[in-house]
């Protein structure tokens, strides 16, 4: 398909939602997915008493289309995406949409909006918002019977204002996730209760909340949108391990691209906020974040400041962010299976 860019300026975009032309539809009724279709309406028309509205039985996810170097349009590893969804699907009593419908469906909705794909080197990305909610009355507390799963792709900019400079966090008053909860899972209702914190940690001047473990408040878990890496000052990248924060794919995909690609020591293990003062360098890593660099984090009063500084990323994780996008957008070559050539 050979449709002409849009005339968007690539280069400001913030992380915002543009409306783009098409979506994918697919209804859940009477215990069976329909086909799915393509259309042009980006209105969403249900129920007053749909379940999504009454319990918020809504789950999502997030991934990116690039343009590579030579010209292609990819993704990467959406079918992480896909049976991620089916796990959040399963913990909230939802239907299963297909893992390779899922995959084929990306696909499309990408390909239906070819034109905001960014071009390459534009420092923009096409964000695809795959989603599903309860559709039919629900008053009783208990599972919708339907369904609708929709897929959107929106252009988007770095998320956090200034791209690639340091960030400053503050470790939470607030709970993200139960033990035994939901943390682990993309269920909207964790985002929906992590509001009122953000909107604290903003108005006190800080760019993202660290949340801590719910239980003892002793040990890291992650931030409203990403996943934890630090690295020690041996050079070693150590992350979070916990039941209760999401499997972040770019984490999991870091670690690997640390391990095998870069040489480095990785450990997934129990991280006690303690410990965090000794670290050389942190960051946040997720679809919307990339790596975003943390170089100071406020805790009541005290503060721990990064020795990489508020300037730039420290080198380690330089070197990580320059190779993930790297894979990503074409420049190296990735473990097999982790690009998805949509055109
Ligand atoms: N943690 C949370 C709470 C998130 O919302 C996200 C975003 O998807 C991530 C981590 C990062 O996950 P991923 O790398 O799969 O985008
Ligand atoms: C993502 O990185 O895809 C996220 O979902 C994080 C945030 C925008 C909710």
């Amino acid at each position: 398909m050979n449709m002409e860019k849009k005339n968007i300026d690539w280069a400001n975009l913030g992380f915002g939602y543009i409306q783009t032309d098409k979506r994918f539809v697919s209804n859940f009724k009477d215990g069976k997915w329909d086909d799915g279709i393509m259309t042009e309406d980006s209105q969403v028309v249900i129920s007053e008493c749909a379940g999504v509205l009454q319990y918020a039985q809504t789950i999502f996810e997030g991934l990116k289309a690039y343009t590579t170097e030579d010209g292609r349009v990819v993704c990467f590893r959406p079918d992480l995406n896909a049976s991620r969804l089916a796990d959040s699907a399963r913990r909230l009593e939802m239907p299963v949409f297909p893992e390779d419908r899922f995959v084929d469906a990306v696909v499309e909705t990408v390909k239906a909006n070819i034109g905001y794909v960014p071009p390459y080197g534009s420092g923009a990305t096409l964000y695809i918002r795959p989603y599903m909610f309860g559709s039919n009355p629900v008053i009783g507390v208990k599972p919708a019977d339907e369904y609708q799963f929709r897929i959107f792709c929106t252009p988007v900019g770095p998320y956090f204002k200034g791209g690639a400079k340091p960030i400053t966090i503050k470790v939470s008053d607030f709970d993200r996730a139960a033990p035994h909860g939901t943390g682990h899972i993309k269920a909207g209702l964790n985002y929906a209760m992590s509001l009122h914190a953000i909107v604290t940690a903003h108005k006190e001047g800080f760019d993202e909340n660290m949340y801590l473990d719910a239980a003892t408040r002793t040990k890291v878990e992650e931030t409203g949108g990403a996943n934890f890496l630090f690295v020690t000052k041996d050079g070693k990248i150590v992350t979070p391990k916990s039941d209760s924060i999401l499997p972040s794919i770019t984490r999991r995909s870091l670690m690997v691209v640390a391990k095998d690609i870069l040489g480095l020591e990785v450990e997934e293990r129990e991280v006690y906020f303690d410990e965090v003062k000794d670290f050389a360098e942190c960051g946040l890593c997720g679809t919307a974040a990339v790596i975003s660099p943390v170089g100071k984090i406020y805790d009541h009063g005290n503060e721990i400041c990064f020795p990489s500084g508020m300037d730039s990323m420290g080198p380690v994780t330089k070197k990580l962010y320059d190779t993930l996008t790297g894979i990503q957008m074409g420049r190296i070559e990735g473990p097999e299976g982790w690009i998805k050539v949509i055109e």
